[in-house]
C-alpha cells in the first residue's frame, strides 16, 4: 500500500507499544523505514517489539514509564531521544479498561483508567509538543504528528465503561482543540476510533461470555478487524501532510449498524426483508 522509505525521516513514539495494536503499528512503522520507540509498564513485550524490528534490518528502542507520571514520560521521552534522535510523531495509544458497573465503580477505578487513557495522552503529548515548539517546525510539508487511539464510544458514550468513554472523549477533544491551536507550530492532531480487534489486552478484560457485545454479527463487513489494517491507517494519518483534527473510524461499519434505528434489519436474509417490505407497502393504508 505504501512506498518502502515512505517514513525514512520519521522518529516515532507509539506509547503501549508492546501489546496489540500498538505493536502493529510500530512494526509498520519500522518496515517503511521510520526510527521506533515504543513505551510502557511491563519491559518483556517492549523489548521483544524491538527485538523484531532490530531482527528485520529496523531501528528501535524501548523505555519503561507509566504514562500517568509526568515525570517518568519525560525520563522515557529523554531515553529514546538520546537513543534514537528527537521524535517527530507520536501514537498515544496506552490504555487501560475493564468492565464495570458505573454505582460499583470506586474512585480508584475511575481514577486508574482516566489517568493512563486522558492524562497519559496529555502528559505525552505536552511533552513532546513543548519539545518541537522549542526546536522550530520541523519542515513545511510534514511538520509533527500525534495520532491518539480513540474508540467509537468517544462520541457514542457506552455502558459498563464509563471512565474510558469519559476519557476517550476527552482525547478526542484534546485532539480537536490542539489542530488549531498547535497548527500554527506545525503540529498536526489526529485520531482513529477503531471498533472490535481482538487483541489479548482488550478481549481478556470486555468479552463478555454470552454478551453480544463485541460480536463479529454487529459489524456490517461481518468481521473483526485486522491489526495491520489499522497499522496502514496509523502510517497514512502520520504522513498526511493536510489532514488534521480529524477522527478515522475503522470499525467494519459497526457504530453505524448498531446506531441506526432499523440497521439490525440488516442481519435478516434480504430476500425475507425485501417480501416482509413488500407485503407492508400493499397493506399501506392510502389516502382517497
Ligand atoms: C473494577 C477495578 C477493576 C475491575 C481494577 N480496578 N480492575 N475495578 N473492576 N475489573 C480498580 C482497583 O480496585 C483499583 O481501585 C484501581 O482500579 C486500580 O487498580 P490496579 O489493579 O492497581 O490498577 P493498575 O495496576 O494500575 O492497572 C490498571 C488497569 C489494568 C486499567 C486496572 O486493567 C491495566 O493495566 N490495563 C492495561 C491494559 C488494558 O486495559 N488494555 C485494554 C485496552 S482496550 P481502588 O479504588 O480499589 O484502589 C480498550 C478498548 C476499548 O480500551 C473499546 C473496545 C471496543
Ligand atoms: P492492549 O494490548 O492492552 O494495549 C494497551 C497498551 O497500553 C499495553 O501495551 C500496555 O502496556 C499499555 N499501557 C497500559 N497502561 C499503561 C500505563 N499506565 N503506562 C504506559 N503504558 C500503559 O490493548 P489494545 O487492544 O492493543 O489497545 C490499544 C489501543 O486501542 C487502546 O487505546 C485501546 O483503547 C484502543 N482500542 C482497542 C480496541 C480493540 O478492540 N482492541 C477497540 C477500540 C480501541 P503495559 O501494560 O505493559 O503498560
Amino acid at each position: 500500500m505504501f512506498e518502502r522509505g515512505l517514513l525514512s525521516d520519521h522518529n516515532i513514539l507509539v506509547t503501549g507499544g508492546g501489546t496489540g495494536l500498538g505493536r502493529a503499528m510500530a512494526l509498520r512503522y519500522a518496515e517503511l523505514g521510520a526510527s521506533v520507540g515504543v513505551l510502557g509498564r511491563r519491559t518483556q513485550p517492549l523489548e521483544e517489539v524491538v527485538a523484531a524490528i532490530t531482527q528485520a534490518g529496523g531501528k528501535a528502542a524501548w523505555a519503561s514509564a507509566d504514562v500517568r507520571e509526568r515525570d517518568s514520560v519525560d525520563a522515557a521521552l529523554d531515553q529514546l531521544e538520546t537513543e534514537l534522535g528527537p521524535l517527530t510523531d507520536v501514537v498515544n495509544n496506552a490504555a487501560g479498561n475493564f468492565l464495570c458497573p458505573s454505582e460499583d465503580l470506586s474512585p480508584g477505578g475511575f481514577d486508574a483508567v482516566v489517568k493512563i487513557v486522558l492524562y497519559g495522552t496529555f502528559n505525552v503529548t505536552q511533552s513532546l509538543g513543548k519539545r518541537w515548539i522549542e526546536r522550530g517546525k520541523r519542515d513545511h510539508a510534514r511538520g509533527y504528528s500525534v495520532l491518539s487511539i480513540v474508540t467509537t464510544y468517544a462520541w457514542m458514550g457506552s455502558a459498563f465503561v464509563l471512565p474510558s468513554a469519559c476519557a476517550k472523549a476527552g482525547v478526542l477533544a484534546l485532539t480537536r482543540s490542539l489542530a488549531t491551536e498547535w497548527a500554527t507550530y506545525g503540529i498536526r492532531l489526529n485520531a482513529i476510533a477503531p471498533g472490535p480487534f481482538p487483541t489479548d489486552g482488550a478481549f481478556s478484560r470486555l468479552l463478555m461470555p454470552g454478551a453480544e457485545a463485541l460480536g463479529k454479527h454487529r459489524v456490517p463487513l461481518g468481521r473483526y478487524g485486522e491489526p495491520p489494517e489499522l497499522a496502514d491507517l496509523a502510517v497514512y494519518l502520520t504522513a498526511a501532510p493536510f489532514v488534521t483534527g480529524e477522527c478515522v473510524t475503522i470499525d467494519g461499519g459497526e457504530w453505524l449498524n448498531v446506531g441506526q434505528e432499523f440497521a439490525s434489519i440488516t442481519a435478516q436474509p434480504r430476500a425475507q426483508v425485501k417480501q416482509v417490505f413488500a407485503n407492508m407497502r400493499a397493506s399501506t393504508h392510502k389516502p382517497e
